[in-house]
């Protein structure tokens, strides 16, 4: 053999080797390749109400959880198969040689008619000496109340005597030890001998997040106690939401808030469904009412108008949920339907109401004057197979429709696939799945018909094994459906995750974005994916092409916003990795002038962990949260970066200047490019 013909062989067998190297390398998934091409010069506008949230009362959301007030069952009215007494979780202080504790109905208010009584046997002065710190009765609250050193709690209770009263209210450990803050009420027995409120704050000098208030007395008599409160002073704007809660839904920059529910609106049965009415008014006059669909007491601190109110707080648009006279085994007949309509239309006029109006004064009686922007209503829940869902939903629509002509009204029933055989401006579209079902959807609506209602993603969620207690898996899904919906947001106007919230001592649903007892929080990874989209709502959707080996495990888009904090001009650039290969993938942004780029300023933010399955729990908040970084070597028009496996990235490049090729947007937020 000659020495060129040996080289040759060396050469093809080299050839060869690399080959087999290569394929091996692909087969044991070290590396896979993907470019995209982005097209900055056009886009669509994302309505801006794109990226909002919804709020139910399930898993103590709301009582015990966002709404601040720390007494559990303030007016000794609770009922419902889970609650042993209607005074639970009051407990007494003494036993029955110097206490008898009871409840009837001498209660001041008309809507919750149930009082407690205390007949006290023992007196500081004689035989039956009280034992050391008295005897009465305490609230743990909702799982502990959390008291904190330095901060002010303002309790109130209104009190009945047929003596002098003298009552000292204390917050203690969880034992009764450990006293933190106390006053006394002392009070005549004129002053008592009809209801009486009594208004007091108190100091905590230490920190116990696991307190309970005490009402104990050393003095014999007969006392009666009903709504008895006490609330931090320290609440989101001073409205009676949990701060550190509230500011957790304020890092969402929700453009909308749904609310109450869910099934929470429906109840299982109408008489335990939530009707505004008896929410709305005096927190003391409040009934209350049992929800049995998350089996749970809710005195309705939090209620109709609070709800408006935190749409507020937060700058975003409230979207009532209302029952339309159905439950889950209940249904109200078309034909005797009316009086709810009419509840709704009274709902409607509460929130925007002339303040002259009968219900919009009672809204300016509650401190509120201006009405509340409400434009948005859905008739029902998940109620279209039932029924009386067409015939009630039609006599709500026209009704409303009439009424206020303005307003946009939510069907219950899905159009993305066929034509809706009702009028609406919008439909809900609610996916609980696995992991490669969500994000299979983000495909769902690209055949959706353009041309009926626009779609409300009103509820989504990774469920079941793939979801753990809020897993990385989970929220990867779901950020594939996100950028399937983004770039469908011709069609999808809305999308909210759900549930939002879980007080961990009352997991009703699992998997939910927000965790927290009475002192401690974090965000699962769904959570964080949200952040991910908040600056969608208004920005533009830009042209992508995305070519890739891995075809089912990777997807992107791309939006220009602006920024409202520097006013500067980004295009944000999103791809999640589902798969387990790490992706490399080349950027190339068509469109701008090229020297718009600035690459000061750019950063990539990646969500990924070591584990797919891999959660934050109170220990561990922050193991999977998104990590941001500079990106200032790597930003450009052409860019080549890595995907790690399993990971979600946001690539936000900064706009030098601005490039007038853009189509024309309509909002001030939107981004010109
Ligand atoms: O989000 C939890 C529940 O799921 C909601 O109450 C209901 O609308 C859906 O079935």
């Amino acid at each position: 053999m000659g020495s060129s013909t040996a080289s040759c062989c060396v050469l093809i067998l080299l050839y060869f080797f690399t080959l087999v190297c290569l394929s091996f390398v692909r087969l044991a998934g070290s590396n896979q390749t993907a470019t995209l091409a982005v097209n900055a010069s056009g886009g669509k506008p994302i309505p801006d109400t794109f990226f909002g949230i919804f709020f139910e009362e399930i898993n103590h959301a709301g009582a015990g959880g966002l709404w601040a007030e720390l007494v559990s069952n303030r007016g000794f009215e609770a009922g419902g198969p889970n609650t042993p007494s209607n005074i639970d979780p009051w407990s007494i202080i003494g036993d029955e040689s110097s206490i008898i504790v009871s409840t009837d109905r001498s209660s001041p208010f008309e809507l919750n008619k149930v009082a407690l009584q205390m007949v006290v046997l023992c007196d500081s002065q004689d035989g039956n000496i009280c034992p050391a710190g008295g005897v009465g009765v305490y609230n743990p609250g909702f799982w502990g109340m959390n008291i904190e050193q330095g901060k002010k709690y303002k309790v109130i209770l209104y009190v009945r005597s047929t003596g002098p009263v003298n009552l000292k209210v204390s917050l203690t450990g969880s034992n009764g030890v450990g006293e933190l803050a106390s006053t006394d009420i002392i009070l005549s027995e004129s002053d008592v001998s009809d209801w009486t409120k009594v208004d007091t704050t108190l100091e905590a000098n230490a920190t116990n997040h696991n307190s309970r208030l005490q009402l104990t007395t050393t003095r014999k008599g007969v006392i009666w106690l009903d709504q008895v409160s006490a609330m931090p002073e320290d609440t989101y704007k001073g409205h009676g939401f949990r701060s550190e809660l509230v500011e957790m839904l304020a890092d969402l920059k929700p453009r909308f808030v749904r609310f109450p529910g869910g099934c929470f609106v429906e109840g299982e049965w109408l008489r335990n469904a939530f009707r505004w009415k008896a929410t709305v008014g005096p927190w003391e006059e409040r009934p209350g009412h049992f929800g049995d669909v998350w089996k749970y007491w809710t005195d309705d601190g939090l209620g109709y108008f609070e709800f408006l109110q935190l749409a507020k707080d937060l700058g975003a648009l409230p979207i009532w949920v209302f029952n339309n006279g159905i439950s889950h085994n209940d249904q109200v007949a078309t034909s005797s339907v009316l009086p709810f309509v009419q509840e709704a239309l009274d709902g409607i006029e509460f929130a925007r109401g002339d303040p002259t109006s009968k219900w919009g004064s009672l809204r300016a009686a509650m401190g509120h004057p201006e009405p509340f922007d409400l434009k948005y209503v859905a008739i029902g829940n998940e109620d279209c197979g039932k029924r009386n869902y067409r015939g009630n939903y039609l006599k709500y629509y026209s009704a409303i429709r009439h009424a206020y002509p303005d307003i946009q009204l939510i069907s219950n029933c899905d159009a993305s696939s066929r034509p809706l055989d009702h009028p609406a401006h919008m439909y809900d579209y609610h996916v609980y799945t696995n992991a490669n079902d969500m994000f299979s959807r983000a495909h769902i609506f690209d055949h959706a018909l353009r041309n009926g209602p626009k779609a409300f993603v009103s509820e989504y969620a990774v469920t079941g094994r793939d979801a753990g207690k809020g897993s990385l898996l989970a929220a990867l899904a779901e950020a594939g459906f996100l950028i399937g919906l983004e770039m469908n947001s011709d069609i999808v106007h809305m999308i909210s995750y759900a549930p939002l919230f879980v007080n961990a001592n009352d997991r009703r649903w699992n998997p939910d974005a927000i965790v927290f007892n009475s002192y401690q929080l974090y965000g699962t990874p769904s959570y964080w994916v949200q952040q991910f989209f908040r600056e969608s709502s208004g920005a533009t959707v830009l042209d992508t092409t995305l070519n890739t080996t891995s075809s089912s495990s990777l997807i992107a888009s791309a939006i220009a916003w602006q920024n409202s904090a520097d006013e500067k001009n980004y295009i944000r650039i999103k791809v999640v990795n589902f798969g387990s290969d790490t992706v490399s993938l080349q950027i190339s942004i068509d469109g701008l002038d090229p020297k718009s780029l600035q690459l000061s300023g750019s950063t990539k933010t990646v969500l990924t962990s070591a584990n797919v399955m891999d959660e934050n729990t109170f220990s561990q908040p922050k193991k999977v949260v998104p990590t941001p970084s500079r990106l200032e070597s790597a930003a450009g028009q052409d860019m080549n970066v890595q995907l790690p496996p399993h990971s979600f990235t946001s690539f936000d490049l900064l706009k030098e200047s601005i490039n007038l090729k853009m189509a024309g947007t309509d909002s001030s937020t939107r981004s010109s490019i």
